[in-house]
């Protein structure tokens, strides 16, 4: 009897252990926050806002001609989103910047000070990530470029600078978006242009993963295009 119910405990230990899996792959996938990223990720409910940095004129010398490219790294899904959403307003290309190693759950992880993120996060020279391609075909088509990222300790994560250092922006009007839990753009958009050194960055546009086509349409409304 005594043994029959030892086997019940560890039959139901064994459920709810399995219950507490998590797939890297899920939108839902970031951590709950317990030691916060410099701004804390809270939830992401809200629509999008009107949101645009301060250091350009957003309609200003915004191209017509030629095509439009969406460039997004994305590493839980909601960027992937949003990058979509966008595509399909804009009739624009994909190209999705992948981590040669992608980031799971674990890595992601930034309660935990010896994830992945959190020791590039610390650790500045750690954040060259290798990407399986930063070559986009038929790059010099291309006049109009969305860059979108997941906003990572207040900024944009790192994956993507490898992507706008390799690529010559020349000629090209540049418009970032971020998706973040609850921060701003802050400078990620700023940051990215001085890292690319080339193009005519706009300002950048922070959505939530609830972002709908019709937050996308308004927001392009705005930008002339
Ligand atoms: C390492 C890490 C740091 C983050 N830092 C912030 C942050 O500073 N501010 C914020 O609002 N959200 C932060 N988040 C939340 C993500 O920006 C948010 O979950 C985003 O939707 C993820 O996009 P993705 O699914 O395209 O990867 C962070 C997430 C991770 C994994």
């Amino acid at each position: 009897m005594k043994r029959l119910f030892s086997l019940l405990i560890a039959a139901a230990l064994a459920v709810s252990l399995a219950a507490c899996g998590s797939s890297a792959s899920s939108a839902a996938a970031t951590p709950a926050p317990t030691a916060e990223p410099t701004q804390a990720p809270t939830e992401e409910t809200a629509p999008a806002e009107s949101e645009t940095t301060e250091t350009a004129d957003s309609t200003a010398e915004t191209t017509t001609d030629g095509k439009t490219l969406v460039v997004y790294y994305s590493a839980t899904g909601n960027t992937e989103h949003v990058a979509r959403l966008i595509a399909d307003a804009t009739g624009a290309d994909l190209f999705e910047v992948e981590a040669a190693e992608p980031y799971t759950a674990a890595d992601l992880n930034y309660s935990d000070k010896n994830s992945r993120v959190s020791r590039q996060h610390d650790d500045e020279s750690l954040r060259d990530v290798a990407l399986v391609s930063t070559e986009v075909p038929d790059w010099d088509s291309y006049d109009t470029v969305f860059i979108g990222y997941p906003i990572w300790w207040g900024g944009a994560a790192w994956p993507l600078n490898g992507f706008v250092t390799a690529n010559d922006f020349t000629g090209k009007t540049v418009i970032p978006f971020a998706i973040a839990a609850s921060s701003g753009m802050g400078d990620s958009g700023t940051d990215l242009a001085k890292l690319a050194g080339t193009g005519n960055w706009l300002d950048g546009q922070r959505f939530f993963s609830s972002t709908t086509i019709d937050d996308i349409q308004s927001w392009l409304d705005t930008l002339g295009l």
